[in-house]
């Protein structure tokens, strides 16, 4: 049984990938983890070209990751809160999968799934987005984590004086960076327990499914 976790944030070593690994260790079942950032993944622009191979036409980074969605098992898929709706990279990512779905196509239908989000403020839209996704692509979601991560204002040389950025929008004007108010997941033992938790509940379900039980 083979689970594959894909981190759809555009940032290297995210919140989302830590949390998307801390799901993958406590499986145990053999894991592999993909971080998008740095891919080029367009959209999907609908041409139809996958209607009689559920294969996609367009060449970019996509091609290279079907294979690997196509034997996995299972899927942990995370991505990032921006303007209340899942990060655009994950979204073109989601979009592609539309070549699975065609003339009956079963490359994906039937599996299992984590959903991940994480946000400045909270990870709850791109949670409900991946959640609606897999529904949409027969999959089910068994566990959804959340967590808050680092807006960019906590490092962007302005964070302390801009007017409309997360320092002042979380914590009011005149608030001082120090590491203590910057999110990180050391912050918050519960939403790891909760990844570890899900990790669990994904292998047994999967181990479940071997079994047609
Ligand atoms: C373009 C953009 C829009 C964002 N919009 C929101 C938002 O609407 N709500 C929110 O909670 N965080 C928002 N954020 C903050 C990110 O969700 C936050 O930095 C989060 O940690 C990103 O996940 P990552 O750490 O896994 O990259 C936004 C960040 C960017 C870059």
């Amino acid at each position: 049984m083979k689970i594959l976790g894909i981190a759809g944030s555009p940032r290297a070593g995210s919140t989302t990938e830590q949390l998307v690994k801390e799901v993958l260790a406590n499986t145990e079942c053999e894991t592999e983890f993909i971080s998008l950032a740095g891919k080029t993944i367009s959209p999907c622009v609908a041409c139809l070209g996958c209607v009689e191979t559920n294969v996609c036409v367009l060449k970019d980074d996509m091609a290279d990751l079907r294979e690997k969605i196509v034997s996995a098992d299972a899927y942990v898929i995370g991505a990032a809160n921006f303007f209340a709706m899942l990060n655009g990279l994950a979204h073109c990512f989601m979009e592609r999968w539309y070549q699975f779905r065609h003339r009956e196509g079963r490359d994906v239908a039937g599996k299992l799934a984590v959903a991940i989000g994480v946000g400045g403020g909270d990870g709850d839209a791109p949670a409900k987005n991946i959640q609606t996704f897999f529904q949409y692509n027969q999959i089910e979601c068994v566990d959804t984590v959340t967590a808050q991560g680092p807006a960019c204002c906590f490092t962007c040389g302005y964070g302390e004086s801009c007017k409309v950025g997360a320092i002042h929008l979380f914590y009011g004007p005149g608030t001082k960076i120090t590491p203590k108010i910057i999110p990180s997941l050391e912050k918050q033992p519960e939403q790891v327990a909760a990844a570890r938790a899900a990790g669990r509940k994904l292998s047994d379900r999967l181990k479940q499914f071997a079994q047609g039980t």
